[in-house]
């Protein structure tokens, strides 16, 4: 698949998808949305990938958006139509039962913010800048960035990114809650990988768990989250792994999880 937008390579139990277009700045087309997509499909079915890690390629840009030259000429229906794709994909990343980092390495803007706020981890090289500057072309946000900002980063900072349409630097994208880890530039592949390894470590079902209460208990109300939360704890007794975790704390020992 010469043609491909992205790169796709295994570290071991981590997965890194590279979004392969820099002479765009890696911007989002409809062909690159189905093949991420298709992507992360293929992550959530294969036992063997424990972790993936989000990134875009050349030394610029993580994702400077959906393609604008691709939108410039839809229609409404077909502006739907892209909104619902982009939406899915993000979806699909969102609601993955494995960890996902975004490693955002230049400009994350508009579509590019989007994908990486539905990563559940983002760690940002110290040059990285964010935004949501749709506004500047006459649109709004079309892949979940009203609605994940909003989520992550609260009302004062949806409505000052998404209205103003400036990026921001990656200091201020951490002050803001919205990347996790910023890091300098040189380090950030280094840093990434350390701590995919880290999590690839860890207990897969138990990683899963949190994503899964994570991601339930933010749409629902506390009676229900916590019900959700309860039902998860109480199926964690059922794993080997959980067994495995706490014999190997009390036997003094590193624990060797077998996701199960
Ligand atoms: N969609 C389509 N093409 C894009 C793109 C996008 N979102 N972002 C960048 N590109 C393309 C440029 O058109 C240019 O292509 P060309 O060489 O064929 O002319 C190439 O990527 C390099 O971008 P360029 O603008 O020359 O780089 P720069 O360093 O001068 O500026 C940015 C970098 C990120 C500030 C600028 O590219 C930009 O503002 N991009 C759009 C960001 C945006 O509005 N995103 C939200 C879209 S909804």
């Amino acid at each position: 698949m010469t043609d491909s937008p992205l790169l796709i390579a295994d570290h071991d139990a981590v997965r890194v998808v590279t979004v392969n277009r820099s002479d765009k700045l890696n911007a989002l087309n409809a062909a690159t949305l189905d093949a991420l997509h298709e992507a992360f499909e293929a992550i959530a079915a294969e036992p063997a990938v424990r972790v993936a890690v989000l990134t875009g390629a050349g030394p610029k840009a993580f994702v400077a958006g959906a393609d604008i030259a691709e939108m410039s000429g839809l229609s409404a229906i077909q502006g739907r139509d892209f909104s619902q794709r982009g939406q899915r994909t993000m979806r699909r990343i969102e609601t993955l039962p494995k960890p996902v980092i975004a490693m955002v390495n230049g400009f994350a803007l508009g579509g590019g913010l989007e994908l990486a706020m539905a990563c559940h981890l983002r760690i940002a090289a110290d040059s990285a800048r964010l935004g949501q500057p749709e506004v500047n072309l006459g649109l709004i946000p079309g892949f979940g960035g009203t609605q994940r900002l909003l989520r992550l980063a609260g009302r004062a900072a949806a409505l000052e990114l998404c209205l103003l349409g400036a990026p921001i630097d990656a200091a201020r994208a951490h002050q803001l809650g919205l990347v996790n880890r910023v890091v300098a530039a040189a380090e950030l592949e280094a840093e990434t990988m350390k701590l995919a390894t880290q999590l690839a470590a860890a207990a897969p079902l138990a990683l899963r768990g949190v994503l899964d209460c994570v991601n339930h208990g933010g749409e629902c109300g506390i009676e229900e989250g916590l019900a959700y939360e309860t039902a998860q704890f109480g199926l964690a007794f059922s794993t080997e792994d959980m067994r495995e975790g706490t014999a190997a704390f009390l036997e003094k020992r590193r624990p060797a999880f077998r996701n199960r």
